[in-house]
């Protein structure tokens, strides 16, 4: 059962994962972070940016969950674009230790294989930072995805190309295509620290943590792993 942890608001939730990152990286400098995107990862990040002068983070490794298929490398909103600069640059990490799957097309055929081998050479993810979405995906694991599955493309839902069009001047420009860490990838991770915010979540926090374990709700697959750490507001907590 996942330990859950209620707190009053995002910032909050952003101190608490900030400092269980600075103890692991304290223990050991080139601890390896699984790094999420969207808005929800915010606030760690802010947290860790805050505690700069008193956790040395530039020996940290880093490894994203995802990325579009198909965006050029230096669109503002590629995933690696956004880890850069809402991770790279303001945490003060090496950017040669953090890495973002390749969703160019050429070699898209075997970046799934390419990356999975990068994170079993980094000796495997010490704690991997999770958002999830409307409905359920983790990565950009939309359901259906095999428990076991391993970094790969997929295409997006509608619903998630929508959830994600205010990135973007309009939907149409939205990615179709993704290349993510599969369910059994985070799976692999040692530590699974999920956050959530804001009522429009809570279905989905609810059915992940409490709900049946199916392929339906990607979510639920945090239920199989002996270490995690669900870390959410009330709004988010309201279905629980
Ligand atoms: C995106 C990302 C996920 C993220 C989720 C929720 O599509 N690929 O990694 O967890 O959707 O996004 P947000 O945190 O902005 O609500």
């Amino acid at each position: 059962m996942a330990e859950v942890i209620i707190v009053p608001d995002a910032r909050d939730a952003g101190e608490l994962v900030a400092e269980a990152i600075a103890d692991l990286v304290a223990g050991r400098p080139d601890a390896v972070l699984g790094l999420a995107t969207g808005s929800t990862p915010l606030p760690v990040y802010e947290a860790l940016r805050a505690r700069r002068s008193a956790t040395d983070l530039s020996r940290m490794r880093g490894f994203a969950l995802d990325e579009y298929v198909g965006l050029a490398p230096d669109h503002p909103e590629s995933y690696r674009s956004v880890i850069s600069r809402e991770v790279v640059s303001p945490l003060g990490l090496d950017p040669d230790r953090v890495h973002v799957p390749d969703g160019s097309l050429s070699g898209i055929e075997h970046a799934g294989a390419d990356y999975e081998a990068a994170i079993g050479a980094a000796g495997g993810v010490d704690l991997q930072l999770l958002g999830i979405g409307t409905d359920g995906h983790i990565g950009f694991n939309e359901p259906g995805s095999s428990f076991a599955s391993l970094t790969r493309v997929k295409t997006l839902t509608e619903q998630t190309r929508r959830d994600n069009a205010r990135f973007f001047d309009s939907i149409d420009e939205v990615p179709r295509h993704c290349i993510t860490q599969g369910l059994g990838t985070i799976l692999r991770a040692r530590h699974l620290v999920l956050l959530a915010f804001g009522a429009g979540k809570a279905a989905a926090v609810a059915a992940a943590v409490e709900g049946p374990v199916t392929a339906s709700l990607p979510g639920s697959a945090i239920q199989l792993h002996p270490h995690v750490t669900v870390v959410v507001d009330e709004p988010a907590a309201g279905r629980l």
